[in-house]
Order: C-alpha cells, then structure tokens, then sequence
C-alpha cells in the first residue's frame, strides 16, 4: 500500500494565495457585473523592460539556427549572467561575490522552499512571524515540526513580529540553528538597517547557525544607509544564503528567473562535527534536481544589467513604489496607521480591531478589492491586512476611492 507523507495532513488545506484565489473566484462567480482590483498576492502587472524583451527575441532567434541553437544549458546557469550578477548586484555595493556562488534558477520560492533539504531533520529553526508562508510549510512537509495547535507549529521558534517591536524580528532567546529572515519583509514592507542585519550575522557566527536571507525585494530599497544584500555584512558570508529574484525587479514573475547565492566559505557541520561545505550540497542538489533556466530567458535577465535595462527596470520599480506612495497616503488619510510601503511594495494596515478575514471579505464585498489578511502569514499577522502595490496606478487609486468610500 502505497502511504502518504503524513507530515502533508500537518499543513493547512490549501497554500494561502490559493485559499485568496478560490475565494475571490467564488465572489466573481456570484457577482459577475462587479470589477475586483486585486491588490492581494504580488504579482506585477506591467510589460517586461523594453531591453529584457530585445535579450529575449535575441535568445529566441540564436534558438532558430543551428550554428547558435544551444540545448542543454549548466544548470548553475550560463556565465555571462552569473559574472554580471557578482559584479552589479554585489560588488558593486562592496560585497565580495564571485560568479560561480551564484546558482540561476526559476524562482526564489522554489529556491527558499527547496533549501531546507540540504539540513538534519532535528535541527532547530527561527521563523519570523508573520511570514511568507513558503519558509514554514516546506519544513512541516519535511517533517521538522510538530502539529499546528493554537495557530502554530509545535517545534519552530517563532519570532513575533508586532508593533512593539517595530515588527523585526529579535534574536532567539533559545539556540537555533537555521534562521529565516526577509528584508524588505513580505508581508510587513518593514527594512532592517546595516546594524540590526549584524546583529543576526553576530548571533549566527557565535551559534554556528545559518541564515536564510530572502531579498526578494532589494530592488525596492530607495534609502541610501540600508543594505541590498546581507554580504554587506561582514563575516556573513561563512553563515547567509541570500535568495534574489527577478519577478518583482523586472516583472518575470511569468517569465520565470531568480538566483540563489551560495557563498563557498559557508559552512555546515556533519554528524561528527566537520564541516561541509554549502556550495557543494547545492551544487549536488541543483545539478540532479535542475537542469537550468531557459537560454532566452537568461538572455533577457542578462538586459537587466545592460545601461538602458538598468534605468528601466528602475522605472518600473519607481512606479510600483507610487503606488505605494498613494496607499499609504490614502489609508493614513482614513486613519488607520501602517508599516511599510517606502523601500517595499507591501503596506501592513492595522485593521483596528478587525479581524483580518473579515476586513478581507469586507473589503471585498463592499469595495470589490482585493488584499491578503495577515492572519495567513501567522498569528502576529491577526488584525492586519497587506496592501501590494503591484497594479496600474487607474486601479490603485480607483482601489483607494472605493475603499473609502465602503468605509464611510
Ligand atoms: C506574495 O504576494 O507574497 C508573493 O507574490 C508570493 C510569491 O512571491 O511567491
């Protein structure tokens, strides 16, 4: 009899965005005359740079002759991006990141999801709350926690993120091994600063631990003092994995393409107490699991780095960020106070008093608009919603003008 991982019946129904699509599916069903502006999961809505299109129709016609059609690409990905990546997204800013710690993939959600595999089973994680939920799911499908009882899961060390703290994350009071943060946060758009990311590169040094760094959003950090990359850090590159993506830089979010950055002084320990090294388990990982990103594709993500790619991929971050500019003027204006929005695409409202669902369902019923209910990125996450800034500016204000309007 062929038996089910048992760790799956640990996990909530469904993934949270598609628990949000399902239910937004129903009320499209039921009022098909009304317009819903979704400002719920954090897809992008506008056209890949004009550059990444030229790369891309450039791939595309080198695949149509045979004297420059390439099959099989290094599943690290092809050099000519992995060398611009090192050179523009880290040593540019001072961190020392050579071509070949980068690892292109197809995503930072696959990336971060898949991570946790190279570690022991018992070992002990740090989990901010709220969070994006991909970090804790694939470790309760691996078997690393306990049940979920009173909205957590037996065996993490939750690290809650409230408005006591400014919603960032402090350093466990126990030790733990593996720690995942994400700056600029998804869900709450909060940043950390150079000293606060040292503190956790301290912490993880003195606890041989690693952290996962998800800087998914790095592109949206317009403050000169904060850091784009926890390699700015000194000493993290012996204990930080940093995941980056293009979906939300570019708007491959359809087009597919990230990166994961394995340094090779990063270090973990086997049963006897050696070390291993990281890069070589991913890179054993990557190689029998990936077989690489599309030629074409790596073709348009190499435009990014092009002079014109840069300024217009800065554009498009740009125009997200005014959005993000008129929600937080627009919710402050209805006098609910928030967190983030400036260096990220997310805005954390405080539903004053409501439950996060409901202000979901009602900001659906009565305004047709959709957001995430931070209660499905933990408990810390009840009573607050996420706004994402990802949609044309027409439907961002029409969205504020409604939900003024249902509030009233
Ligand atoms: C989000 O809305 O949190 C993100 O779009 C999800 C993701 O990037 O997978």
């Amino acid at each position: 009899m062929i038996r089910a991982n048992r760790h799956y019946a640990k996990l909530k129904a469904s993934y949270l965005f598609s628990d949000i699509a399902k239910r937004v599916a129903a009320y499209q069903s039921e009022n098909p005359d009304k317009e819903v502006i979704r400002l719920g999961i954090g897809d992008v809505t506008r056209a890949l740079p004009h550059a990444c299109i030229e790369g891309f129709h450039k791939g595309v016609d080198e695949m149509a002759d045979d004297a420059t059609f390439r099959g099989y690409g290094p599943e690290q990905g092809y050099d000519f991006l992995r060398e611009k990546i090192a050179k523009f997204d880290f040593n540019s800013r001072g961190a020392d990141i050579a071509g070949d710690e980068i690892f292109v993939s197809d995503g930072a959600k696959c990336d971060c999801g898949n991570f946790q595999e190279l570690f022991a089973q018992d070992i002990k994680i740090a989990i901010p709350d709220p969070v994006y939920p991909v970090y804790l799911d694939t470790n309760v499908m691996a078997g690393r926690t306990g049940i979920f009882e009173d909205g957590r899961y037996q065996g993490i060390v939750y690290l809650d993120c409230t408005r006591e703290n400014n919603f960032l994350p402090e350093l466990p009071k126990e030790p733990v091994d593996l720690i995942y943060l994400c700056f600029p946060n998804n869900p709450t758009g909060t940043t950390i600063t150079k000293a606060g990311l040292k503190e956790w590169v301290d912490y993880a040094r003195a606890n041989k631990a690693l952290i996962l760094f998800d800087a998914a959003y790095e592109a949206f950090i317009r403050d000169e003092d904060l850091p784009h990359s926890i390699y700015e850090i000194e000493g993290a590159k012996e204990v930080a994995v940093e995941f980056r993506s293009f979906s939300k830089t570019a708007g491959f979010t359809g087009t597919r393409c990230a990166y994961t950055v394995v340094p090779k002084e990063c270090m973990v320990y086997d049963e006897a107490g050696e070390k291993v090294s990281l890069h070589a388990l991913w890179n054993r990982r990557h190689c029998t699991k990936f077989n690489g990103v599309s030629y074409p594709v790596q073709k348009a993500v190499e435009a990014v780095y092009s002079q014109e790619g840069q300024i217009q991929v800065k554009a498009l971050v740009s125009y997200y960020l005014k959005n993000a500019d008129l929600i937080r003027l627009s919710m402050g204006e209805l006098g609910f106070t928030f967190v983030g929005g400036d260096n990220s695409p997310y805005i954390w409202v405080d539903g004053q008093g409501r439950d996060s669902w409901e202000f979901f369902d009602m900001l659906l019923s009565k305004a047709g608009v959709v957001c995430t209910p931070g209660a499905g990125f933990g408990k810390c996450g009840q009573g607050y919603i996420r706004i994402s800034a990802f949609n044309s500016r027409e439907n961002v204000e029409k969205a504020m003008m409604r939900i003024a309007e249902a509030l009233k």
